[in-house]
């Protein structure tokens, strides 16, 4: 597995020019090394999947042209895969979970609660009205000096930390619907740090209380997408499915919470192993089979998209 992080790490975020030069770069290396492993040649393969978006429009044209010229080159049916459906489907490639299922996907640029019915077909039931809960993670990290990814960062300096000690604000905790806000929580972070001279000490309680106040609202919000959910789609005699996916899903304490949650509420969790939370191909490749097996293959006019909400993606082919 190739990945960027150390490139981007010393600007505090994703570059979108380094991004789509380094894609340039190492996709022909990566395809060739994923068959090598894979043993298989391409004209073994059912199909060639890529993200068509949402995201950084460098990167996602790069992959998309490349993997459309695969497909041509080898005959081989297209599909242009929605970011966000290949992070929904990951638990279905770990576990085979059913729909329909409630949906939590929490990454670097998304915050969301849906209820997933089917391939293609999602209902947004609450969101991020300001920042997502991975770019949350992403800025106190920056604030705190460390690297980016901040998530990983932040987790691993909590792990000493008191989460008590600095009491952070639980945004939305309690409100009507299923919405979620960040930003007043790094505000407060920042004034913190403004107002102090942090000790590592500190650092590390800071961290901590950062990551508690997330899983306490994160806990609230999916409370309360649940209920809904159950009230749309529960059946007395079967536990309602709950999936949780996105990079932020890999953090320890928020799979913790989300576990507590989905036992007290009655919900079969579906919660990938970290590495199939955070951006991978494998999640992209599944997402691809599943269209392929229902028909859906894309033409080779299937055009990158820096935005792509995925409950506008539609139940067929686009
Ligand atoms: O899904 P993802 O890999 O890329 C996007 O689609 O955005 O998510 C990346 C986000 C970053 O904000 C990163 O800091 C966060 O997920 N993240 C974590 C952890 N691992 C990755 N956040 C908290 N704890 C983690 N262990
Ligand atoms: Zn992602």
């Amino acid at each position: 597995m190739f990945s960027q992080v150390a490139e981007h790490s010393p600007y505090g975020g994703v570059v979108p020019e380094i991004a789509a030069r380094a894609h340039v770069e190492l996709l022909d290396g990566i395809v060739e090394r994923a068959l090598e492993e894979a043993q298989v040649a391409l004209a073994d393969v059912d199909g060639v999947a890529a993200t068509a978006g949402p995201g950084l429009i460098g990167g996602v044209m790069v992959g998309l042209v490349s993997a459309k010229a695969l497909a041509l080159a080898a005959g081989k049916p297209f599909l242009a895969i929605n970011h966000l459906e290949a992070h929904a489907l990951s638990a279905r490639l770990s576990f085979g979970t059913e729909f329909p299922f409630l949906l939590l996907l929490i990454s670097g640029g998304h915050c969301q609660l849906m209820a997933a019915e089917a391939i293609g077909s999602y209902r947004l039931y609450g969101a991020t009205i300001d920042d997502a809960v991975g770019e949350a993670f992403d800025k106190t990290a920056k604030l705190l000096g460390l690297p980016y990814p901040g998530g990983p960062q932040i987790e691993h300096l909590a792990q000493q930390g008191d989460p008590r000690r600095f009491p952070l604000p639980r945004p939305m905790l309690g409100r009507e619907g299923a919405d979620f806000s960040f930003s007043g929580l790094k505000t407060a972070v920042r004034q913190i740090v403004r107002q102090n001279a942090l000790t590592e000490r500190d650092k590390s309680d800071l961290a901590a209380s950062f990551q508690a106040a997330v899983v306490e609202v994160m806990a609230d919000r999916v409370r309360a997408g649940m209920t809904r959910f159950r009230t749309e789609f529960g059946q007395s005699n079967s536990r309602c499915n709950f999936v949780a996916a996105g990079g932020v899903a890999a953090n320890r304490p928020i799979r913790q919470g989300l576990n507590r949650l989905a036992a007290e509420q009655g919900f079969r969790l579906s919660l990938a192993a970290p590495e199939l939370c955070t951006d991978n191909g494998a999640m992209v490749a599944w997402a691809g089979l599943e269209r392929l097996a229902l028909g859906l293959a894309d033409g080779l006019d299937a055009a990158p998209r820096a935005r792509w909400p995925l409950e506008s993606i539609g139940p067929t082919a686009r």
